[in-house]
């Protein structure tokens, strides 16, 4: 069926949201889609299970895509139940997401929002040895968990930033990864430095046992549900640094904020929560913690580029222009 560009019809709660600066309910979704919607870019915010493309596919629609990579707010299911074909925005989100974890890798291990909070008090009495004394990245191990995209670019930033080790847990053998790895290290012993090392962990608790940094990047699912639970975080070094850029369910965050109280040296830095946009009680009172909002692919041209993506995921299945990012493919 062609559809002209009069007929054509697409929801965008990017749009709607930043104008009105606020999260769509699903109550707000359905009024929006009415009953005439060819299609409709969401959010991770937004609930989109049955009653959402149910609603879609009455109102004529059969394209939906999420303005993220991560879909773990779709229920896959059910919009191939209606077919409603779904989109993602992998790709452009990889370096500003790697990066903004990559910053609270350092900003937890070198204390620097604890530092930045001492100073804006007027605590700060003049140099002291003893002062805001955190961890050298350089020769750590850094443990990645989940190597995709996302994590590889972070460890890819972190052995090539501040010469760290790796040690990897993935289902999957990241051989671009090791081949990286190898490469760096035969450079920096060519220049008559410490080579770095890398090991793929047979298991993810290895990494938790050996890393001094560790980031997380899986996919939400069933499987990754409390992942880092308090057995797995009685695992950790007691000055190890966890970061979370991924979701924040991946983490029991109950028992991760009794893990800080009882281990001081512990650091974490976290872009995602439980309960967005809430924090667990206790945790915004942790200096051993710094909090981020969810911002992790927030850079301008990221966010022109999932925006692009987004509409072109949308229009690819409406008017038949190629499909980019398409987990349901
Ligand atoms: C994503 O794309 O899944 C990110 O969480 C958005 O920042």
């Amino acid at each position: 069926m062609m559809i002209t560009d009069a007929e054509f019809s697409c929801m965008l709660s990017a749009q709607i949201c930043t104008e009105k600066k606020t999260i769509l309910s699903v109550d707000d979704i359905l009024a929006l889609i009415g009953d005439h919607c060819h299609g409709v870019i969401g959010q991770l915010t937004e609930d989109w299970g049955e009653v959402l493309f149910s609603a879609l596919k009455r109102a004529g629609g059969t394209a939906f895509s999420n303005m993220a990579v991560g879909y773990n707010n779709v229920d896959v299911d059910a919009a191939n139940r209606n077919g409603i074909a779904i989109g993602n925005t992998p790709g452009v989100l990889t370096e500003t997401t790697a990066e903004l974890a990559a910053s609270l890798s350092v900003a937890a291990a070198r204390r620097i929002v604890e530092a930045d909070q001492f100073m804006r008090a007027g605590l700060y009495d003049g140099w002291l040895p003893h002062l805001f004394v955190g961890n050298l990245l350089k020769g750590q191990t850094v443990g990645v968990i989940g190597a995709g995209r996302i994590g590889s670019a972070y460890a890819r930033m972190m052995i090539e930033g501040f010469k760290m080790n790796l040690i990897y847990f993935d289902l999957y053998q990241s051989t671009r990864l090791e081949k990286f790895v190898t490469a760096y290290g035969q450079f920096l012993k060519a220049n008559g430095e410490q080579p770095v090392t890398w090991k793929r962990a047979s298991s993810m608790e290895e990494v938790l046992r050996e890393a001094d940094v560790i980031s997380l990047h899986p996919v939400l699912d069933k499987t990754t549900y409390h992942l880092i639970n308090p057995e797995r975080l009685a695992m950790m070094k007691k000055e190890a640094v966890l970061v979370n850029a991924s979701r924040g369910p991946v983490i029991d965050e109950v028992a991760l904020v009794e893990h800080l109280r009882a281990n001081p040296m512990f650091r974490v830095g976290l872009d995602v929560f439980e309960d967005e946009p809430y924090m667990k009680p206790g945790l915004a009172e942790m200096k051993n913690a710094v909090v981020v909002p969810h911002i992790a692919s927030a850079s301008k041209w990221t966010r022109e580029g999932m925006a692009t993506l987004a509409a072109l995921n949308v229009l690819g299945k409406i008017k038949g222009y190629p499909v980019w990012g398409n987990p349901n493919a």
